[in-house]
């Protein structure tokens, strides 16, 4: 007969151990023996087995205290426990520590088959649900991207369809849509993988030093210039560069840009040479580059150069079912990060917040508030004092005033919000710094032990206005 499951029978006493492996090697199931708990529990380690049968009294460690070291190592273990003293308590006991079933002695064989049986199917419906769900989490989430409305898997499909083309490519999306992850994506799943993946924050450089900084420069192309420098093109080359925040470049280097793109090749600064380079280009903005254009602001021809597919991200608000994911995969990511211990369940009234929220900040902003929410929550839930207070009490925060960082009066009548809290303090903090450093940003972040990213994206998401 063919078999059809493995178990593993603990049990102290040789004549149990011989009755429950004649009986179930004879259903044709591959059976395993233990002496002791500890035993069992050893054999488990090893391998995980279908179904566990447990005598609960056993000299050592017993068989309920077995019973739950065993569902620590696979909380979806099925473990039947067997017991001569099957009062109710110890059932309920049995059945509270996470048992599958009771089975009282002296038994009957078809009682044993039965739970066993049972057992079994409950195993493979297990198993079922975890293959499906890693089937479906293939298709949703990309590595770590997760999109499950049908706006997202369109765009994961356009993803899949351009990675492997050299084609230039244009996402536009509001802030905190995931611009940047998609670049990194497409990088990601092209033959250029192994190559490297450049980004240039187009806003971050002042104008005078973009050029030098994507062309490079020659020894004493300008005062200062002491040492010749390779420029983010040449850096790129074989991979992808990220142009990032496209809309802010300057119009002088609008049109040197363009010309890379038209002909394959630059020039140093300083340089009279052109260098060939084989250069993915992954633009990004958030701005309108289209009315950039109307306005005159962005040139035409370098506009329909970079939008040679043209991806669109949808901002949060308009694709509600990524909400629950996107929040469950960021309460997973912190509450290992702080190893806390935050269930990743949420209940309906956080849910029903979370979704009506118009998440101005978009993903960057659920992330923030689920990385708070799992730093703050003072027990393993998330709750609603978690959250920020126009989240929180969506009535109240359209009336309430815009938080300006520190001095703001504490609304103390429904209970103080930890996330206010916190943020306001974090606030206080980031200006601070950044009046300490005159707004050098990367300044700000040592001083602040923050890595230069984190910081910026956190003036982003608090909206920090920066002198200029
Ligand atoms: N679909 C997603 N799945 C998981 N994380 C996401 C997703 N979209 C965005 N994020 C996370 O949100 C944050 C913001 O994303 P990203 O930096 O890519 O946005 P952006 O569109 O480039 O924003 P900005 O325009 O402000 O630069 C990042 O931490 C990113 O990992
Ligand atoms: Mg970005």
């Amino acid at each position: 007969m063919a078999k059809r499951g493995s178990i593993l029978v603990v049990d102290d006493e040789e004549i149990m151990r011989d009755v429950l492996e004649t009986l179930l090697s004879a259903e044709g199931y591959r059976v395993e023996l233990a002496k002791t708990g500890e035993e069992g529990l050893e054999c488990y380690g090893r391998r995980a087995f279908d179904v566990v049968l447990m005598d609960v009294s056993m000299p050592g460690m017993g068989g309920l205290r077995a019973l739950e070291e065993i569902l620590k190592v696979d909380a979806e273990a099925v473990v039947i426990v067997i017991t001569a003293y099957a009062t109710f308590d110890t059932a309920i006991g049995a059945w509270e520590r996470g048992a599958f079933g009771c089975v009282r002695k002296p038994f009957q064989n078809e009682q044993i088959l039965a739970t066993v049986a049972a057992g079994i199917k409950r195993r493979r419906k297990d198993e079922e649900r975890h293959n499906l769900r890693r089937a479906m989490s293939r298709s949703v989430e990309r590595g770590s991207i997760i999109g499950h409305s049908e706006r997202m898997q369109s765009v994961f499909q356009l993803v899949d369809q351009v990675a492997p083309a050299r084609s230039t490519v244009l996402i536009t999306g509001e802030s905190g849509t995931g611009k940047e992850l998609i670049a990194k994506a497409i990088h990601e799943q092209s033959t250029r993988a192994g190559r490297p993946f450049v980004t240039v924050n187009s806003s971050n450089i002042p104008s005078e030093l973009l050029e030098s900084e994507l062309f490079g420069h020659t020894r004493g192309a300008f005062t200062g210039a002491v040492a010749a420098k390779k420029g983010l093109f040449e850096v790129a080359d074989g991979g992808s560069l990220f142009l990032d925040e496209i809309g802010d470049i300057p119009p002088e280097t609008q049109a040197r840009l363009l010309r890379v793109l038209q002909e394959r090749e630059f020039t140093p600064l300083g340089d009279t040479t052109p260098r060939k380079v084989d250069v993915r280009i992954v633009a990004a903005t958030n701005v309108d580059l289209k009315e950039a254009v109307r306005q005159g602001s962005f040139r035409e021809d370098l506009y329909y150069r970079l939008a040679v597919v043209p991806i669109e991200l949808p901002p949060l608000r308009e694709r509600r079912e990524d909400i629950l994911p996107l929040a469950q995969h960021f309460i997973r990511k912190y509450d290992e990060e702080n190893s806390r211990d935050i269930s990743d369940q949420l209940s309906p009234e956080v849910l029903a917040l979370l979704e009506q929220y118009t998440w101005p900040g978009n993903v960057r902003e659920l992330e923030n508030v689920m990385e708070r929410a799992v730093v703050i929550a003072p027990g393993d839930e998330v709750t609603r004092q978690c959250l920020p207070a126009e989240i929180a009490d969506p009535s109240k925060a359209m009336s309430a005033a815009p938080l300006s960082g520190a001095g703001v009066a504490l609304d103390v009548s429904h209970g103080i919000n930890f996330y206010d809290e916190v943020r306001r303090f974090e606030i206080d903090l980031i200006r601070r710094a950044l009046d300490q450093t005159g707004g050098h940003q990367s300044r700000a972040a040592r001083l602040l032990g923050m890595n230069p990213t984190t910081l910026n994206s956190k003036i982003k998401t608090y909206n920090i206005q920066l002198r200029q």
